[in-house]
């Protein structure tokens, strides 16, 4: 009794886990049909767990599919009918596809809880389906920019919630629904605030309607469309207006007197309509902006009065409006105006600017009037273009008579304090001055309230906006740069937008996605003074191959069933519900690093600057180590601590975990990686990978099982290094320094060439270790790098000491003392000696081995033949040669070595046989090849009164 109670407890454990584990079985079988159908969705879409897996794109709650952003990706395809299976998904984001084609599915209002429905910029074509009107849930319609056909759906009136409602720049026809009682309409829409129904076909009148005192419309768009009739009087009832665009219609008749009832407008748009009757009298309305009534069929009158009156004009665009008589001076002291435009009316007199006039003021346009006279001032800078009037008829030479060459000089981000670097083929220096590849759309401006597109100022403000909405929406983002400001033929401001990615220089999917979505769904919120915005994204080719085969679990839950034991399964299912717990959260932490576009669970090898290196997880980490204990540690440093754990393949590592105070810039951390995965050599140890995870810094390096050349020297190993042994060591020294200066790209200088920096594997195979004071050899810098002194003491090379020009010589210099203590056992400083005048102060060259029997290692002295010791020692002194261009280079040292060991009867190119355990045994009294204290940035200045380091 109670074991079945509890088997069926345990079952029903088992289903919760279930459930949270996986993708619910039916939104992965939608999503799976939709990506049938689609072309160049991301390569991470494979196995059948969407959740657990973290497809690119995909968001889910739970179980439960709840969000697809795919946007500027290049995804191809229809959208299919099967979106009505995802039930729970509340936002869909497909902009910028252009090759997305086809009808949207009725099958659309099955999705409930949809609340935006983002289709900008696509290819999508053939009616709006009236289901849409289902989707009660629903606040965001973006389906602007498609080619869209037939009638705006009544049904649309349906949706309560609706705030923003975009269906511009497609092929819409018929007129703009109303509700009749048994028909919605979009006068229903009390909540929606944006009307965007520019460029389309629309026709008929503007229904009287659809304007009441309930509305909360914000931006009323209805321009380059072919409504016809007046326009209604019930607009001047919707007073939360501010932006209306009625122009580029056939709209006749007057415009209704209770206009300036819309004291809340700035931005109005009449123009290239066939208005009739008096000019609209705006009094009131004081914070319009932008005006533009031009090309209307308006009685002649005089200029009115609330010209002058419009407090917080920019732009005054009056063309062929019929007015007549002279400008009052006052219009030009409005203080924020910028733009007057006045061609082609019958304005006479004298223009006169006077002196208080806008110091914003741009261009004052007014061909084709009958001004007679001009009375010009000192120093007005502002562009007066009068041709057409009598002033200019009698041949007039003015700068006004003739019109304004196109200027060229427009705005464009400037670099940040920085020199625009070259760039190869596709990439482009970023304002910071970096090579990437940029994201690229435009945006549209559909009614700014200013029209002077060289003020600095107003795009500066764009751009920190911009930056400040993609940094808080975790996106990686470096910069953003603006270009090109035009007023395009829609008589819409467009701007070339470049957005740069931070740490790589490219964006993998998730970042433009998340970066497409920002643009499309309107979370950007641009200055009040650019208005109403659409982004038309490119499709973003630069994202690279990023291999990711995230095996499915699916075999291994079928096995664990058909082997029917229920624990089992319940083990099985805990243990990926952890993972794939543990997996989120690593996702969620993923957002702010620089290092998020790394893939961190294959080989990073697709990654251009990290060859086979792997990015570890913290967790990963903590785990092989055993949470980083005492028992793991196997050195320690100024950093912080060395551990030694076995990765999951088998493999040995040492784990250097960098602590608070040593801690590099991500950047710097990232660069130190770049450097140590392009380095590839059996004498140099390499990065097997590294964290930067969880604010830690480690790097994981293959462990190198018999430590350093210094212990061994010293005899804390217990590892007698004989005079072969030693020949074989400096060789392959020599040789990972040689690979380093001549053979890595770029070069690398090693800087801190030491005894303890030279690690001794299984087989006393020397390798060169640590690089964290290495500089790379710039091009521009060919031949030698200033900087710091840095490396330690008595290796540092007294010429780089004196001039801080840092040149392989240098390496070449520390060589020289290591060779020395190779050959004596002793410290390049004992005693306040320097070992170069020791050695030197007790050399004779006329004797047997040049008199230095007293002064070698002990551990050597027997078995040395005193040829090879001579060759050994005059390479040395060479290399600490007091002018780096008197040294060898180290290819010249290789090869002197090598002639050193045939003369001392060895083969250079022989294997040295592996050490005896003996010799591993001895290894384990806790010290370790990684515990020097020059883990990333040790300063260790030469003391000034050390007379150490003269050669002589
Ligand atoms: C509008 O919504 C109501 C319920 O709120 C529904 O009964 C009706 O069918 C909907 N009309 C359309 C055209 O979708
Ligand atoms: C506006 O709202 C009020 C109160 O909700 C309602 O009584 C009135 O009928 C509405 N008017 C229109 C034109 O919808
Ligand atoms: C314009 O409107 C204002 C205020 O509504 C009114 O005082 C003024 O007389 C009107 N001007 C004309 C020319 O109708
Ligand atoms: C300007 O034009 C108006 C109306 O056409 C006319 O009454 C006035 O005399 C003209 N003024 C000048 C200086 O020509
Ligand atoms: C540029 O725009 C800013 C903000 O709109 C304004 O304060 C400034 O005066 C403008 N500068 C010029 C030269 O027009």
């Amino acid at each position: 009794m109670i074991w079945r109670v509890l088997l069926s407890l345990l079952v029903a454990f088992i289903q919760v886990l279930a459930i949270a584990a996986l993708t619910n079985t039916n939104d992965f079988t939608s999503l799976k049909a939709l990506k049938d159908t689609w072309g160049n969705y991301p390569p991470n879409w494979i196995g059948s767990d969407p959740c657990g897996d973290v497809w690119d794109g995909i968001t889910c709650k739970n179980d439960r599919v709840v969000s697809i952003t795919l946007a500027s990706i290049d995804l191809s395809g229809q959208l299919s009918s099967d979106i009505a299976g995802l039930t729970e998904l509340q936002t869909l984001d497909l902009s910028y596809n252009k090759r997305m084609t086809g009808p949207l599915p009725p099958q659309i209002g099955n999705v409930n809880k949809l609340s935006s429905l983002i289709l900008v910029g696509c290819g999508f074509f053939g009616p709006i389906p009236g289901s849409i009107g289902s989707l009660q849930q629903l606040r965001y319609l973006s389906l602007n920019s498609n080619n869209f056909i037939g009638s705006i759906p009544p049904s649309i009136g349906n949706l309560t919630n609706l705030y923003w409602l975009d269906l511009a720049d497609n092929k819409l026809t018929g007129t703009i629904p109303v509700s009749d009682g048994t028909s919605p309409g979009l006068d229903m829409l009390v909540n929606t605030k944006h009307f965007h129904f520019g460029k389309n076909q629309l026709s008929g009148v503007i229904p009287p309607q659809l304007f009441h005192s309930n509305l909360t419309l914000i931006h009323l768009l209805l321009e380059n469309n072919q409504l016809t009739g007046r326009i209604p009087s019930t607009i001047g009832l919707v007073d939360k207006l501010e932006v209306v665009r009625l122009d580029r219609n056939l709209l006749s008749g007057p415009v209704p007197p209770n206009l300036n009832n819309l004291v809340s407008v700035q931005e109005l748009y009449l123009s290239n309509n066939a208005l009739t009757g008096s000019l609209p009298n705006l009094t009131g309305m004081n914070l319009l902006n932008y005006v533009d009534m031009s090309n209307n069929s308006f009685d002649a009158t005089d200029i009115p009065p609330w010209f002058s009156s419009l407090m917080s004009l920019t732009s005054l665009i009056m063309e062929n409006t019929g007015i007549q008589g002279p400008i009052p001076v006052s219009l030009f002291s409005l203080f924020q105006l910028q733009t007057v435009t006045l061609k082609n009316n019958r304005i006479n007199g004298t223009l006169n600017i006077g002196s208080t006039y806008s110091n914003q003021l741009q261009i004052i346009d007014l061909q084709n009037n009958f001004i007679e006279a001009f009375t010009q001032r000192a120093g007005f800078s502002v562009q007066i273009i009068l041709v057409g009037n009598p002033i200019c008829n009698e041949g007039g030479t003015e700068s006004y008579c003739s019109l304004p060459q196109p200027s060229s000089n427009s705005y464009s981000t400037p670099p940040q304090n920085c020199v625009p670097s070259t760039c190869s083929s596709e990439t482009v220096s970023s304002p910071t001055c970096k090579c990437a590849y940029p994201y690229s759309g435009t945006l549209v401006f559909r009614a700014p309230s200013f029209s002077n597109f060289r003020n600095a100022t107003i795009f500066a403000s764009l751009e920190s906006k911009l930056m400040v909405t993609f940094r808080s929406n975790s996106l990686p983002v470096d910069s953003v740069s603006l270009s090109n400001p035009t007023r395009n033929t829609d008589n819409y401001l467009s701007l070339d937008l470049q957005v740069f990615p931070s740490g790589l220089d490219f964006f993998n999917r998730t970042a433009i996605t998340g970066i497409g979505f920002t643009l499309s769904n309107q979370t950007f919120k641009p200055p009040p003074e650019f208005g109403p915005f659409v982004f038309e994204g490119r499709s973003y080719p630069h994202f690279q191959v990023m291999g990711s085969n995230k095996s499915s679990n699916t075999g291994v839950i079928i096995g664990a069933a058909v082997g029917g034991t229920v624990l089992f399964l319940l083990l099985v299912l805990a243990g990926v519900y952890a993972i794939r717990q543990r997996r989120r959260a690593d996702t969620a932490d993923r957002m702010n690093d620089p290092f998020a576009l790394w893939d961190t669970n294959t080989t990073s090898g697709s990654v251009p600057q990290l060859k086979g290196v792997k990015a570890f997880k913290f967790e990963e980490l903590k785990r092989i180590t055993n949470n980083f204990s005492e028992t793991n540690g196997i050195g320690s440093g100024g950093y912080g601590r060395v551990y030694r754990g076995t990765l999951a393949n088998g493999q040995l590592v040492a784990i250097k975990r960098a602590v608070q105070g040593s801690m590099q810039g991500g950047l710097e951390f990232k660069t130190e990686i770049e450097l140590l995965s392009r380095v590839h050599h059996k004498n140099v140890v390499s990065l097997v990978g590294f964290c930067f995870d969880h604010g830690e810094q480690m790097l994981v390096y293959e462990f190198i099982a018999n430590g350093t050349l210094s212990d061994s020297i010293s005899g804390k190993t217990g590892i007698r290094l004989d005079w072969m042994r030693r020949l074989r060591i400096a060789h392959g020294a020599a040789k990972g320094l040689q690979y380093l200066h001549d053979e890595a790209d770029p070069p690398i200088i090693h800087r801190d060439i030491k005894s303890n920096n030279i690690l001794l594997d299984e087989r006393l195979t020397a390798k060169v270790a640590d690089f964290g004071l290495s500089k790379l050899m710039g091009d521009s810098e060919r031949g030698h790098v200033t900087t710091q002194v840095k490396g330690t003491m008595g290796y540092l090379d007294p010429e780089y000491y004196m001039t801080q020009q840092l040149t392989e010589k240098s390496d070449v210099y520390s060589f020289g003392i290591l060779l020395l203590e190779l050959l004596t056992a002793r410290l390049p400083i004992e005693n306040g000696k320097h070992i170069v005048r020791e050695v030197r102060s007790v050399m004779d060259t006329s004797k047997n081995m040049y008199n230095l029997q007293g002064i070698l290692d002990p551990a050597v002295a027997s078995g040395m033949s005193a040829k090879s010791v001579e060759m050994f020692v005059d390479l040395a002194l060479r290399c600490v040669q007091e002018l780096g261009s008197n040294r060898p280079s180290m290819s010249e040292v290789v090869k002197e070595i090598e002639n050193t060991m045939e003369i001392a009867g060895i083969n250079p190119n022989a294997e040295s046989a592996p050490t005896s355990s003996t010799y591993e045994d001895a290894n384990k009294d806790g010290k370790h090849p990684y515990s020097n204290e020059n883990m990333f940035a040790y300063s260790g200045a030469y003391p000034a009164d050390s007379k150490g380091f003269e050669p002589k």
